[in-house]
């Protein structure tokens, strides 16, 4: 079943993007999308982190309804934390949800589900959104291990997560399904798979909590095949990397999201 929050497109900038090009990036984005077509859906972006204050203010002075995203945050709310940022600190820039566990985070930085449980959990004690990020490798892919690797990253990294007692706002947590072979590859994976499986992250869900917790589909979504992703069953939106650097791309598949 679709959650009644999407949909959700949200926009990883990931390491990329120097100030001007952010000031480019909002002005041809502006012109490509209407505001009335922007509130048919749950709009954000998360640009890195020397961005945040100036796309915070670009954001509430244009009145544009998009929520700023950061890539990360840590447990801690402050210390001895090099390389870090706290929930404390993205509060001060209205920071609405944070990318956790993305698999480059995983795979290049040795974030394990216990670390991204630790940091998921104190998002939502700040009121800011997770976007917790699963997904198998394509060793687990081909081996066919997909579901099994799936369900156990999902209830290891909300092993901290007791969202009654944290609760917040209603929409409390994000979870994105991103197979980590169809990342930046071009590969996205084929609908009706990535449906199994935000499927079954759903049913678990279900277990865990009794909320409408929305997933996404990540990895090479883009303007082309955003429509035959969305249109499935328990895809409730994506998480976008390489096409939301792309002010009309990442506009087009806002576009083919609403009009389902
Ligand atoms: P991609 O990245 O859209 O460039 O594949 C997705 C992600 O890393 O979240």
């Amino acid at each position: 079943m679709k959650s009644s929050f999407g949909p959700l497109i949200l926009g990883n900038w990931k390491m990329n993007s120097s100030l001007s090009e952010s000031e480019n990036f909002f002005h041809s984005f502006k012109s490509s999308i209407s505001n009335t077509e922007l509130e048919q859906a749950i709009i954000g972006i998360a640009p890195p982190f020397t961005l945040l204050e100036s796309v915070s203010e670009y954001i509430q002075k244009s009145q544009l309804d998009i929520i700023l995203g950061s890539q990360n945050v840590h447990w801690a709310e402050k210390g001895a934390h090099t390389g870090e940022i706290s929930a404390l600190m993205l509060n001060e820039l209205n920071v609405g949800f944070s990318i956790i566990g993305h698999s480059e985070r995983r795979a290049l930085y040795g974030e394990s589900d216990e670390n991204a449980s630790r940091r998921t959990a104190n998002a939502i004690k700040h009121n800011i959104i997770p976007v917790l990020c699963i997904g198998e490798n394509e060793e687990e892919y081909r081996s066919q291990k997909t579901k099994e690797v799936v369900s156990t990253q999902l209830k290891k990294s909300l092993e901290n997560v007791n969202i009654e007692a944290d609760v917040h706002s209603e929409l409390t947590l994000i979870i994105a399904y991103e197979p980590v072979w169809a990342i930046g590859t071009g590969l996205s994976a084929k609908p009706e798979e990535a449906n199994v499986i935000c499927s079954l992250i759903k049913n678990e869900l279900q277990n865990l909590y009794a909320l409408d917790i929305p997933v996404l589909y990540g990895g090479s979504v883009d303007e082309k095949n955003a429509r035959s992703l969305i249109t499935q069953e328990s895809i409730d939106g994506f998480l976008v990397g390489g096409a939301s650097l792309k002010p009309e791309a990442f506009a087009q598949i806002i576009k083919e999201s609403i009009c389902q």
